[in-house]
């Protein structure tokens, strides 16, 4: 077995491009079977170059012309192998005329030029550029485009690519044309065409500065009733970027378009973003809150590219979270600006921090970890990981814990004035941030370079006498693959200091804080202060505290951590009910919940009894009531109280994985919690029903959200009220967050109509992709949903494993989202993971590496699994013509 990755990319190798490429023009006869593409390049030497050279990059081009300053190029001047086009001497100025032929209709990598329903798209980050061109397909290399697109004029009516639309016109043979130059400078990466049968919504927009820009939303016909929502998302992006970080649109249009085939979320290509149609489409038929407040989020983060990206984009693919956790960060803070109150900013924070939580801890801490900058790389592609863009907005979000809201926009608007137009680092970063704000980051840099989620331990000590309360912290960082000692990162760690009645005491370090610094810049004593921690462990004293508090520790989640400190129950219970730091009171729950489920699945397995080890008058489930049950509280916030850490949240606690243990730990306590509070969870679904016309703001979607997870508990109880609830839910819904709520309740219960139910939903949304999407989902989820049921779920006409969105709503929840079946005893689950990642390799490698990452954790679960696990491992690493990007995923799964 080849473990080795000696065809890896280091970041240590980087070296400036010899040529830089001033202009692009290309020009494009669209046709399914066959494309043609003419591109021109002018090029020009680089002050300081090191050669005479130039590499182009191709992926699976035919090459029919190549002429430099006119004449064609003799097969002496160049070498062309395996992708790479090279060119041994070349002028200080040339112009490079390109010939490619490619195959559009063929293309099923959804990388590149590639057809979906009938229409062309492209999509070229990270390295997809190549597969229309020969060209130097790395973001370091800037130029401006000019782009003129060729087309049957009934097929492909609209034709659309990058910054303004210059000329368009009749080509007489049926054919017409359209000329777009995008007048800034871009990466290759960047590039867009769009082509085909699609109609938009648009809307004109003044901008602060009173300048008028167009705005469109591109779908197919029959889907102009779903682009609303992304509009408004867009507008409000527009206006929030101006108002928080003074960042303009700095195109007269800006277009989104929507495509069912995508292999991921979104992309950012410079005024022509281009959409899932996941992340676009929403009326309150087909759409749910939450695809709502995704679509909002991703509209954001894409418009926030435009600066944190685009105008400013990587020096090299190593860079990633440059642009990527940095606007990660901004969409967040978008999403959290647009609820507005404290309280639902804080669950938006608790909601960023499950995702960390479940796959980003998970992925530091298994063999597929690497550090936010990382420093080798087999497959790009591979690298888009919760490590780049999550755990990479946490580091952003540090350097605003420690420099303040104001220092760190000082920071930004320092970060635009060096770097606009330029292809940067991430040590740019930083030292915009350090030097706009005097201050020495040097040892954050740790964050960028070492991988791994570093823990902090805890201890206190009070001293009555001496009234001092003292805090040590101690922090140290598993090894990770390459990494087998870390240094002492910069942490933040913001705590406040909790009185006998749950109230915040004022704080005074004994050394003045020379780190230590106000989170707010309120006026008065701080209740919040942030520590910084530097050193492996250090102490600091706070004077003047009269009775021994309560630590409320790490608030709002300050540094990606975590944090160990031998909390009581009580404590817990205290803090649940008085922190006044809305996040700290939800983890307090959290923690409660995760002793609960680590005791009971000790129980599971030691065969002991599970109701003597979770009474009914357990102190989680006192709080849990007081909590639920607390109307001043928003809905939204109780509703994560009552959400309990998920299965493979559980599972990343314990020393050895058990899935079923886990499965029957977690299933039992929500039993409880549901008989115990039986009266509260139907008086809080009675109190929250959301009358009236549908909206997805957030103060109703919160209480939708509170009632439905009340609804989740009340059929665990399995009897004939809950099912009436379930079923009355679903015959009077008004929208589709309670209709699939209501559906999702009966299928996990044992209603007799669940087949009725499933098969109704089916047939009322069979023409909504995105709904047939849900449909799949929530049976691959289902506790009864078992692998036999996935493969006859698979054989459903509606079913294809070539369409990405459809393959993860059944091959992917399956997998990743049902743990208890996934991982039978026998290993079947395992086979049939391999079976699917081999099939996907075939079709689409970037999708297969995603389902093959499923399998990362294998040594970490029970023996028994761990031998099936292996086995499936060796068998996909077996296979004949294996994609780079699973190649290098299972390679270092099974790596030692
Ligand atoms: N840059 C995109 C974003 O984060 C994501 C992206 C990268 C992508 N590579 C892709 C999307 C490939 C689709 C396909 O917004
Ligand atoms: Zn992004």
């Amino acid at each position: 077995m080849r473990t080795d990755t000696s065809n890896a990319i280091c970041r240590s190798d980087y070296a400036a491009p010899n040529y830089q490429v001033e202009t692009v023009e290309m020009g494009f006869d669209l046709d399914p079977a066959q494309t043609r593409v003419a591109t021109r390049l002018t090029m020009t030497r680089n002050a300081g170059a090191r050669g005479k050279s130039i590499t182009l990059y191709g992926d699976g081009l035919e090459l029919v012309q190549l002429r430099m300053n006119g004449r064609p190029l003799s097969r002496r001047a160049y070498q062309l192998d395996d992708g790479v086009l090279h060119i041994p001497v070349a002028p200080e100025q040339l112009t490079l005329d390109i010939e490619t032929l490619i195959a559009p209709e063929l293309n099923t990598s959804l990388m590149g030029l590639y057809v979906s329903n009938g229409n062309f798209f492209t999509q070229c980050e990270a390295e997809g550029f190549r597969k229309i061109t020969f060209f130097p397909d790395r973001p370091d290399v800037m130029a401006r485009y000019k782009v003129m697109l060729r087309a049957d004029r009934d097929k492909y009516p609209v034709l659309l690519s990058n910054g303004n639309l210059i000329e368009q016109g009749d080509l007489g043979d049926g054919r017409h044309y359209a000329l777009w130059e995008d007048p800034f400078k871009k990466p290759s990466y960047l590039f867009a065409l769009v082509a085909g049968n699609l109609v938009c919504q648009e809307e004109h927009m003044t901008l602060a500065s009173g300048r008028e820009v167009l705005l469109q939303v591109w779908v197919e016909e029959g889907n102009l009733d779903k682009t609303q929502h992304a509009m408004d998302s867009l507008k409000r992006s527009i206006a929030w970027d101006e108002q928080r970080w003074g960042l303009e649109l700095d195109l007269d249009r800006f277009m989104i378009v929507a495509v069912g085939d995508f292999n991921m979320g979104a992309m950012e290509n410079k005024g022509l973003n281009i959409f899932n149609t996941k992340y676009v489409l929403a009326n309150s038929r087909i759409a749910t809150d939450v695809d709502y407040s995704n679509i909002e989020a991703v509209v954001g983060h894409e418009y926030f590219h435009n600066w944190t990206g685009n105008r400013v984009t990587c020096r090299d693919w190593f860079q990633l979270s440059l642009k990527e956790g940095l606007t990660v960060f901004r969409d967040q803070e978008f999403s959290a600006d647009m609820i507005g109150t404290d309280s639902g900013r804080a669950v938006k924070r608790i909601e960023d921090v499950r995702v960390l939580r479940q796959a980003q801890f998970p992925e530091d801490a298994g063999p597929m970890a690497h550090p936010v900058r990382p420093d080798a790389y087999v497959e790009i592609n591979n690298f888009y990981t919760v490590t780049i863009y999550e755990k990479g907005a946490e580091v952003v979000r540090m350097y605003q814990t420690l420099l303040g809201r104001d220092g760190f926009r000082e920071g930004m608007d320092l970060y635009f004035w060096r770097h606009d137009g330029h292809a940067v680092t991430c040590d740019d970063f930083r030292a915009a941030m350090a030097d706009a704000n005097h201050r020495d980051l040097s040892q954050f840099e740790r964050w960028y370079s070492q991988a791994g989620t570093p823990r902090v331990a805890v201890e206190t000590h009070y001293d009555a006498a001496g009234q001092t309360y003292e805090i040590t912290l101690s922090q140290s960082c598993p090894a990770t693959p390459g990494q087998d000692h870390k240094l002492p990162f910069h942490i933040p760690v913001a705590v406040g200091l909790l009185d006998k009645q749950g109230r915040d005491l004022p704080l005074t370090l004994e050394h003045a804080p020379a780190s230590g610094q106000q989170q707010c810049s309120s006026p008065g004593p701080a209740h919040t202060l942030v520590l910084e921690l530097t050193e492996a462990s250090q102490s600091f004293r706070f004077t003047g505290i009269a009775v021994e508090p309560v630590p409320s520790l790490l608030r709002d989640f300050s540094a990606p951590v975590i944090l160990e400190y031998e909390y009581s129950d009580r404590e817990l219970a205290f803090l649940m009910r008085h922190d006044s730091d809305p996040f700290n009171r939800w983890e307090a729950g959290q923690r409660l919940a995760t002793r609960r489920l680590l005791k009971l699945a000790e129980a599971v397995v030691n065969n002991s009894d599970l109701a003597a080890t979770m009474p009914a008058d357990d102190a989680l489930i006192a709080s849990m009531r007081i909590t639920l049950d607390d109307d001043s509280l928003d809905p939204a916030f109780r509703e994560q109280v009552m959400v309990l850490p998920s299965e493979t949240m559980i599972a990343e606690q314990m020393e050895q994985i058990d899935p079923q243990a886990i499965h029957t730990a977690r299933q039992f306590l929500r039993r409880q919690l549901a008989a115990a509070l039986r009266e509260e969870l139907e008086r809080v679904y009675e109190a929250n029903a959301t009358p009236g016309p549908y909206s997805p703001d957030a103060a109703s979607a919160g209480k939708r959200g509170l009632r439905n997870v009340a609804l989740s508990y009340l059929v665990e109880l399995d009897d004939e009220i809950s099912h009436a609830m379930a079923r009355q839910q679903s015959d009077d819904a008004g929208n589709m967050t309670e209709r699939i709520a209501a559906l999702s309740a009966l299928v996990n219960s044992n209603a007799a109509v669940k087949g009725d139910a499933l098969a109704r939903f089916y047939d009322d949304f069979s023409d909504e992709p995105l709904v047939v999407d849900k449909w799949f989902t929530l049976q691959a989820t289902a506790r009864t949903t078992t692998l036999g049921k996935v493969r006859e779920l698979m054989k459903h006409p509606a079913f294809t494993i070539k369409n990405p969105n459809r393959a993860r709503s059944l091959l992917f929840s399956f997998c990743n989202g049902n743990p208890a079946q996934f991982h039978v005893p026998d290993g079947s689950g395992y086979e049939f993971w391999a079976e699917q990642v081999i099939a996907l390799n075939a079709i689409n490698p970037q999708v297969a590496a995603r389902l093959a990452r499923t399998l990362d954790r294998w040594r970490k679960y029970v023996p028994e699994l761990q031998h099936h696990m292996r086995s499936a491992l060796e068998r996909v690493a077996a296979t004949r013509k294996l994609s780079k990007d699973v190649q290098e995923v299972v390679t270092k799964a099974l790596a030692n």
